[in-house]
């Protein structure tokens, strides 16, 4: 039975360090071997072993084999899930040599990313993860805005936007939601609302409205405001809902608005700038999500 295959192989050490970095990588031998710090011969014994069994598949590159892993069907990948955890540490260091080893050889980069183009953007997630997407984009800024988050809530954008941003500050009305934001940071925050903002004339460089406005019943008030706060050239950023159809929102959190169509997101003073329908996320429940930019009419220069 296929299982007892998979189970003997996951029963030598060895193998399983092979499998934890052929689960990452497509390597030959050679590059095993200098990953593992093992003799040759014990590599390939067991890559025998493996690639018998299923678990490896093997591919010719000019005078030498590489290998990976096969796709395994759901029972090698719930053992292998269970055998994972508990070698983790060696797997992690197994991996920190390969990279090494890997960078090393330079001459074969080229290779290394002509053979990985597909798989690249997995093998960065399992390397470096995710997070460093956002605080890169938002490195483009230019430094020294002041930036308003209006209707903040918990602050998460607050911590996000605090590297980059020169001054920031959060509104919301929600002294209990301010006190959580508090947590994330120390940054200038204050009760207010969206329609007579805590903020002085022309104060702002950039004001975010995220998920905020379909709170609002009466936009007009809530754009006036803006116009009065942003600087001459200024811009507002809002991430709202398309236009949907789930009514229950109104009841269970106080919807007044289910989306907005493009028009509504406007109003004299702004101009939209920027329209965009974002993609919507595998695990994401809810109606899809907009983003719109208005601007600030930028101060005439006299002519
Ligand atoms: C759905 S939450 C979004 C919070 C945050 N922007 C986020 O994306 O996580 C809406 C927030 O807006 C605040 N809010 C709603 N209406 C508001 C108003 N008229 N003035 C100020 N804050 C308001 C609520 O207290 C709440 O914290």
């Amino acid at each position: 039975m296929k299982v007892f295959d998979v189970l003997s192989a996951l029963s030598e050490p060895v193998r399983v360090r092979l499998l934890g970095l052929l689960e990452v990588e497509e390597l030959g031998v050679k590059e095993l071997q200098e990953s593992l710090s093992l003799p040759q011969s014990t590599i390939s014994r067991h890559l025998k072993v493996l690639h018998g069994r299923g678990l490896v598949q093997k591919r010719s590159a000019g005078t030498s084999s590489l290998f990976r892993v096969t796709q395994w069907d759901a029972s090698t990948s719930s053992l292998w899930a269970s055998v994972r955890p508990e070698v983790e540490e060696i797997r992690a260091a197994d991996i920190a040599r390969m990279q090494t080893v890997l960078a090393l050889r330079r001459e074969d980069s080229e290779d290394f990313f002509g053979r990985h183009a597909s798989r690249w953007d997995a093998l960065r997630e399992d390397l470096f993860g995710r997070d460093f997407l956002v605080p890169t984009l938002l490195s483009l800024l230019p430094g020294g805005l002041v930036i308003a988050d209006l209707g903040c809530g918990t602050g998460e954008m607050l911590a996000r936007l605090a590297p980059v941003s020169g001054r920031l500050i959060g509104v919301d009305r929600e002294p209990a939601m301010l006190r959580e934001a508090r947590q994330r940071g120390d940054f200038d925050l204050r009760v207010g609302e969206l329609h007579d903002l805590p903020i002085e004339d022309a104060e702002l460089d950039l004001a975010l409205l995220v998920l905020v406005l379909h709170h609002v019943a009466e936009l007009p008030p809530v754009f006036a405001e803006l116009a009065r706060v942003l600087k001459p050239g200024g811009r507002v950023v809002i991430l709202e809902m398309v236009e949907h159809d789930r009514t229950g929102f109104r009841r269970t959190m106080g919807h007044k608005h289910l989306g907005f169509a493009l028009e509504s997101l406007s109003a004299p003073g702004l101009t939209v700038k920027r329209h965009q329908l974002l993609e919507r996320s595998d695990d994401a429940l809810g109606p899809g999500l907009q983003l719109v930019v208005l601007q600030r009419e930028p101060r005439r220069r006299p002519t």
